[in-house]
């Protein structure tokens, strides 16, 4: 089996590397970031990722995983190594593509052996051939370096089991030897029958923006058919579910509410756009225009309701807001829609605690002044306003009646569209949900919808 380098150690890039390690390669991981390598090391996982330490300490003390930061150690390591730095978004909306070429660049150099070079990172169209002709260009001479395109389509929270056992297995690539190679440190998922595509470096790139593309679509229309029932006093919920049955469809990503964030989709759809509007591809910029704009208008929409709930100023309100990951069972915060929604309310002059299960060490790097609640209930004592951002399960299993003990009003509004609205009626509270039209009199809704009448301010 080919020794394998991961370089790159972030959540895509550590994940990969545990998770190789466990189908039995030798594996040897960088970074950049010391700490980060100190801890994994260490058997540490410095971010939440259900399952992943286990696994790690596991391959650890199997002695099939190292940690370094020397790009010399990987050169001379490797017969493949693996591109999994982040390609963030670039001050102009298109991909920065700085920490690709920086990897590809200390790496070239040192090469001691012919190798294999496939990126994972998600990257616009080209650069692959790109990053082909730098390596090419600085490696030592007489050494063979071929590169393929292998992007990733794992999902935080689930990301051991998508990397062990994904869906499919994409693969870009210039020459029968790359795909040799990739067959070898992927036979045991092929061997299992995960469905194998091997294309050229361009599509491969492609597909993986593409797949992001789609979902975020996804996202966007349910959305779209969420302020369609706001307006016509009709119900998303029921058509989301009577939508998802049509096997066409389906029911995934079909989830009205607050809308996508992380660090994945919202850049992608941005660079995606930025690579289609410099090949002059008119449909593609306008698509993802509309995706992207339906997205953030959901995150105006939280805060409008809120303004209507408060009776028109949040100025003095104390909000109490339940999420600030970007989604359950992650502690990224890249993108959240929360922290976005939080920023509008505190310019708006609400007094914001938010609460969070495992992402608010996270938050707080990033915004430190918000105040950060240890409980549910200490985020809502003497709330006006609740706002249910993150649909974490546990905000699922909160006792209504029991919340409403602690709060000034009984005011919530689900953003994410899961939480019991009869439950909560009946605890006494007063509840919007984005996405539902409220059906007059007894109605769990409260009363006028948009344009209507919110709970009187006691
Ligand atoms: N996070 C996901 O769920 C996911 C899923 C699929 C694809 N991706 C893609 O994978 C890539 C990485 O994403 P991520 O979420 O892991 O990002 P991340 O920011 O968590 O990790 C990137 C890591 O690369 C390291 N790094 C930067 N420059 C380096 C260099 N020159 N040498 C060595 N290490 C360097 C950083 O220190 C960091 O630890 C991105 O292109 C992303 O779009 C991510």
């Amino acid at each position: 089996m080919p020794r394998v380098t991961v370089i790159g150690t972030g959540y895509l890039g550590l994940t990969h590397a545990v998770c190789l390690a466990d189908l039995g390669h030798q594996v040897l991981a960088i970074d950049v970031d010391e700490d980060k390598i100190a801890k994994a090391a260490n058997g540490e996982v410095p971010f939440f990722e259900p399952g992943l330490e286990p696994l790690l300490r596991k391959n650890l003390d199997a002695g099939r995983l190292r940690f370094t930061t020397s790009f010399a150690e990987v050169g001379a390591f490797g017969e493949v190594h693996f591109l999994c730095v982040g390609t963030p978004q670039g001050s102009d909306g298109g991909a920065d593509l700085s920490f690709v070429h920086a990897a590809a660049g200390a790496l070239a150099p040192q090469l001691t052996a012919d190798c294999l070079i496939v990126g994972k990172s998600t990257v616009p169209v080209g650069t692959a051939r790109q990053v082909l002709s730098q390596v090419r260009a600085i490696a030592p001479a007489g050494r063979r370096v071929d590169l393929a395109w292998n992007p990733e389509f794992l999902r935080e929270g689930h990301a051991v089991q998508d990397s062990l056992t994904p869906d499919r297995i994409v693969l870009g690539v210039t020459s029968d030897r790359a795909e040799t190679l990739l067959r070898e440190v992927y036979a045991t998922p092929l061997g299992s029958g995960v469905p194998l595509l091997v294309m050229d470096l361009e599509t491969a790139e492609l597909v993986k923006v593409a797949a992001n593309a789609f979902l975020a679509t996804k996202v966007s229309f349910i959305n779209a058919m969420a302020e369609m029932c706001e307006a016509s006093g009709a119900d998303v919920m029921p058509l989301a579910e009577a939508l998802g049955y049509d096997a066409r469809i389906g029911r995934k990503f079909l989830s009205p509410g607050l809308g996508f964030g992380g660090g994945c989709l919202p850049k992608d759809v941005r660079a995606f756009r930025a690579t289609a509007s410099s090949l002059g591809v008119g449909s593609v910029v306008s698509l993802l225009s509309s995706v992207d704009a339906i997205n953030q208008g959901r995150r105006d929409q939280v805060v409008t309701l809120a303004i209507e709930a408060a009776g028109g100023t949040l100025d003095g309100t104390r909000v109490a807001v339940l999420g600030v990951a970007f989604k359950p069972n992650s502690d990224d915060v890249r993108d959240s829609p929360s922290l976005a929604v939080c920023d509008r309310l505190r310019a708006e002059g609400a007094i914001v605690s938010v609460h969070d299960p495992v992402a608010m060490p996270n938050a707080a790097k990033r915004r430190p002044d918000l105040v950060y609640a240890r409980s549910v209930f200490e985020a809502a004592q003497g709330a006006e306003l609740v706002l249910h951002l993150t649909e974490w399960s546990d905000y699922q299993a909160i006792d209504p009646a029991a919340l409403g003990r602690v709060v000034a009003r009984r005011v919530i509004i689900d953003a994410r569209c899961c939480l019991d609205a009869r439950l909560w009626h009946d605890a006494g509270w007063t509840m919007r949900v984005l996405g539902r039209g409220v059906r007059g009199a007894g109605s769990p809704l409260w009363a006028g919808g948009l344009g209507g009448c919110p709970p009187e301010k006691s």
